[in-house]
């Protein structure tokens, strides 16, 4: 049959695309969204331990304007940026002994929120009690500051990770806040769901990374990989397996829900569990950053990790050059601000991004049902969380 008297033949055109749609209940990240309150039964990673000092410092995080600051004590305190008196910010507001004091009139408030004095009102503020600035809860570990940002009620422990608690020889934990992993700068401006289902694309990586942009990582990522995907106790593992050299080739990849990157090292550097791990932290529904902290033998191991394109970094290239090479960075923000999943067209290499999808839907109806989310414990004593991610070689099995 002539193709072209088919009346079929003018079909798929752009005039034919349904109004775009996205899943607002897994991509929206503010207070009462579905996954906003899903994200806030978790602690994410909102600084450096370095950042909070005597500088009020601006943290944007889940769709709220926060201010991170460090007292006289030593206490680390995030509290809302609004002054619960008048509405000015507390980023011009002065770091005391006790805690911050606005600019404006003078409230001081400790790192909980508790309102000290109140300079302007009769006898230092009588009824200074009756108010409070909104505050969160932290944490230091692992040289970063968490935050726990849901209902006080259900405030889980915050999670060790076996990764970062036990070394090997000459090892130690180093932080890295530059959005390490994400393929350009520190805030990346996209959805963060569209990074996090990438951790679950290993297809992805021979493509992208391994012969579109020439070899980025190890030549031992090109070969298509031989994938199964599996729900694990903390989210979805991603088990490639690639022929190398008369080995085989293992790398385990989890996506631990709700954020976390348990990443090998792409460069297979050498074969080993997983060196580090990265919080993807949903600044709002169109930004995100990743906080990374991993074992290193040497001060900014974890940064050498970072790609370059013919010798250059990311920050460096031209436009030009970023479209000859484009990485994470440029696939998943090309996607947009937030991707229109209605125009999407899932395929048999797209099983992970599904199981994920899946897996962050029954979490959020868990906890409308009244439950708690997969991976929280309340028990102080619980031991550090095992991952089964890592690069592993094994000789070739006898067939
Ligand atoms: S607005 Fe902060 S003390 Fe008045
Ligand atoms: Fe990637």
């Amino acid at each position: 049959m002539d193709v072209t008297q088919s009346p079929r033949r003018d079909e798929g055109t752009g005039y034919e695309i349904r109004p775009p749609q996205y899943k607002s209940e897994l991509v929206q990240v503010g207070r009462s969204k579905p996954m906003g309150e899903l994200l806030r039964r978790y602690w994410h990673p909102i600084g450096l331990a370095s950042d909070a000092n005597g500088t009020p410092r601006k943290v944007r995080a889940l769709g709220e304007d926060l201010i991170l600051f460090r007292d006289g004590a030593g206490r680390a305190g995030l509290v809302h940026a609004r002054c619960c008196h008048r509405g000015t910010t507390l980023y011009y507001g002065k770091v005391e002994a006790r805690g911050i004091r606005c600019c404006y009139h003078g409230w001081l408030f400790d790192t909980q929120g508790h309102c000290l004095e109140q300079p302007c009102e009769p006898q230092g503020g009588l009824f200074r009690e009756k108010v409070r600035q909104p505050w969160y809860p932290v944490e230091e570990r692992y040289g970063l500051i968490f935050a726990y940002m849901g209902p006080p009620e259900r405030k889980p422990v915050l999670p060790r990770y076996h990764c970062l608690e036990v070394m090997d020889d000459g090892e130690f934990v180093e932080t890295d806040d530059s959005s390490l992993g994400g393929g350009g700068p520190q805030i990346i401006p996209c959805n963060w769901l569209q990074h996090y289902e990438n951790v679950v694309d290993p297809f992805h990586v021979s493509v992208l990374h391994a012969s579109f942009s020439g070899a980025q990582f190890s030549m031992a990522m090109a070969a298509m990989p031989e994938v199964t995907f599996e729900r694990s106790p903390r989210g979805v593992t991603v088990r490639a397996t690639r022929k190398v050299d008369g080995k085989t080739f293992h790398r385990v990849t989890e996506a631990v829900i709700p954020t976390l990157r348990v990443v090998p090292n792409p460069r297979v550097a050498q074969f080993t569990r997983v060196e580090s791990i990265g919080w993807v932290l949903p600044i709002d529904d169109t930004s995100f950053r990743i906080y990374v902290a991993g074992r290193s033998k040497h001060p900014g191991d974890l940064g050498r990790m970072r790609s370059k394109f013919e010798g250059k970094f990311w920050w460096d290239m031209t436009e030009e050059e970023h479209q000859r090479h484009p990485g994470d960075y440029e696939a998943q923000v090309g996607q947009g601000p937030i991707t229109i999943h209605s125009e999407e067209h899932f395929a048999q290499s797209d099983r992970g991004v599904l199981m994920i999808r899946r897996m962050l839907q029954d979490q959020i109806n868990i906890i409308e049902a009244g439950r708690d989310p997969i991976g929280v414990t309340f028990d102080p004593n619980v031991g550090p969380v095992v991952f089964e991610a890592g690069n592993y070689i094994r000789e070739h099995e006898r067939e």
